[in-house]
């Protein structure tokens, strides 16, 4: 598509510019009553991004016993101290508050017999401190009752199926909207403020969690306006996603509550091999079992997940979503062993924001996972993912109430052309940053990663918008060589551990 076959179309200007429908995005939107937002969604209505596949829940404080401050040091632990220890106090000690919103909006929490919360227990969390809705359906609950809640607030206009591919800019660097492709034109969506909530770029390896959406082209067109990103090389890594032959892209997720529950990881032989791993075994951080899993993937071994003592009979029950993938792919997991690998799962890093969630450009603000507050360090917690799109969403969305900034000024012309990466390049880019940039890393194998994204970026029009991807790419390896150390997610293998 040139850029001379496009119709340009002015949208009618709002006061809050929201792309992405997700869970952050729908709670900045409620939270900025009364201001006019309009939300850019890439996708249908309620299908947005990553949120309605979260099965693992949200980490609350909420259990007798527990407090914010043991779910603050759980989570600083988890990302090896390399959190801002200021977000996640204001992260953990809002959580119940983020529950108790929730539930005034209709998300219907699993409960016991008396009424109290069902709390589960996750990966590096010291007690059951994890919410839950309709089992492992917690994403699709959460987004259910915020799509609902939007669709009736005469504040918020959603408009689906827009994929934002530019910053619009004033000529002294302002964002005062952003450019979207409709599928039949380009269009300018002015702003005062404009709210990126859209999501990672887990989706930008071969295996993944994510769908494909999730492919960091949020973060992409931040960086190509030149605002700063931060911690782009810590990628987490689910260790259990269900291994389908052949398969790439989005894989089913097991969630991590089964090992929660006392599901345990065994090899071909029916050895479990965690215990010797780690002093928590399956409950170890998700880091170190991912990598235990890739070890003996790569050096061929099939790995599973058993969770036939554990759960059984309960799967449909407790655990409908990861039942049904299962039965979907023939493998019945109350009977049998589910073959697992780790997968892409969330990006800890993005573009770089302070407590009111602004970006280093005017008018351009961030939240969740597109956002890195330094919440998470080197490495997220179980189930602190939805919370900090709800706790920064709505935090940002009362904030932008009161003190938004001033009127929008005029946008130069569209910088980029609407060109998407071409599948073959995207599936190249996949594989590259699976094999180079995945679990274990080194710097020769960066090095290659780089050379080989660069001599894509070659290819194309400098003003094409696939160059922007290319260029996140490019800054996710820069970021991975520059970090001489293995911490965390950000594991070399050249390199020794950090203290
Ligand atoms: C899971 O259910 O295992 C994922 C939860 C999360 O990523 O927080």
């Amino acid at each position: 598509m040139s850029a001379q076959s496009y119709v340009m179309a002015r949208q009618p200007a709002s006061e809050v510019l929201v792309i992405g429908a997700g869970v952050a995005g729908l709670a900045t939107a409620l939270a900025a009553a009364p201001r006019a937002v309009r939300v850019l969604g890439a996708g249908a209505p309620g299908g947005d991004g990553a949120s309605i596949w979260a099965q693992g829940g949200i980490a609350a404080a909420v259990g007798t016993g527990d407090a914010p401050a043991q779910h603050a040091a759980d989570t600083l632990a988890a990302g090896q101290w390399r959190n801002d220890p200021v977000a996640v106090r204001h992260l953990t000690e809002c959580a119940p508050d983020v529950i108790d919103w929730l539930e005034r909006l209709g998300v219907r929490f699993d409960r016991d017999g008396d009424g109290a919360l069902l709390l589960g227990r996750e990966a590096a969390h010291g007690c059951m401190r994890i919410v839950h809705a309709r089992g492992d359906a917690t994403g699709a609950e959460v987004m259910r009752a915020l799509t609902r809640a939007a669709a009736r607030c005469a504040h918020i206009a959603v408009v689906p199926q827009r994929r934002a591919f530019a910053l619009a800019r004033t000529a002294d660097g302002r964002v005062v909207g952003a450019w979207a492709w409709s599928g039949q034109a380009v269009e300018l969506w002015p702003a005062r403020a404009v709210v990126l909530a859209t999501g990672g770029y887990a989706a930008l390896y071969r295996h993944t969690t994510n769908p494909a959406g999730n492919d960091g082209g949020g973060i992409a067109l931040a960086l190509a306006a030149g605002a700063a990103v931060a911690d782009l090389e810590f990628v987490q890594f689910h260790p259990t996603a269900l291994a389908l032959p052949g398969a790439s892209g989005q894989l089913p997720l097991l969630t991590e509550a089964l090992r929660g529950a006392g599901a345990v990881l065994i090899d071909g032989s029916g050895q479990r091999f965690m215990p010797a791993e780690h002093p928590l075994a399956e409950l170890a951080p998700r880091d170190v079992v991912a990598r235990a899993v890739a070890a003996r993937t790569l050096s061929g071994h099939a790995v599973f997940l058993d969770a036939r003592a554990a759960v059984g009979a309960a799967f449909p029950e407790h655990f409908p979503t990861v039942f049904a993938a299962c039965m979907q792919a023939g493998i019945d997991p109350r009977t049998q062993p589910v073959p697992i690998t780790p997968a892409a799962h969330y990006c800890m890093g993005g573009v770089r924001v302070d407590a009111d969630a602004r970006s280093s450009l005017d008018g351009l603000y961030a939240v969740g996972e597109a956002a890195c507050t330094g919440v998470h360090g080197a490495n997220r917690l179980a189930s602190n993912s939805l919370l900090e799109g709800l706790a920064f969403g709505r935090a940002l969305g009362q904030h932008l109430a009161t003190a938004l900034p001033g009127a929008a000024g005029a946008a130069l012309p569209c910088p980029r052309t609407y060109a998407p990466l071409d599948a073959a390049t995207r599936a190249a880019l996949a594989d590259v940053l699976w094999t180079h940039a995945g679990l274990v890393r080194d710097e020769a194998g960066l090095a290659h990663a780089a050379t080989r994204i660069a001599a894509w970026r070659a290819t194309l029009a400098p003003d094409a918008s696939a160059a922007d991807l290319l260029d996140l790419a490019a800054a996710l390896i820069a970021a991975m060589r520059a970090r001489r150390e293995s911490v965390g997610a950000h594991w070399r293998r050249d390199v020794r551990a950090a203290a």
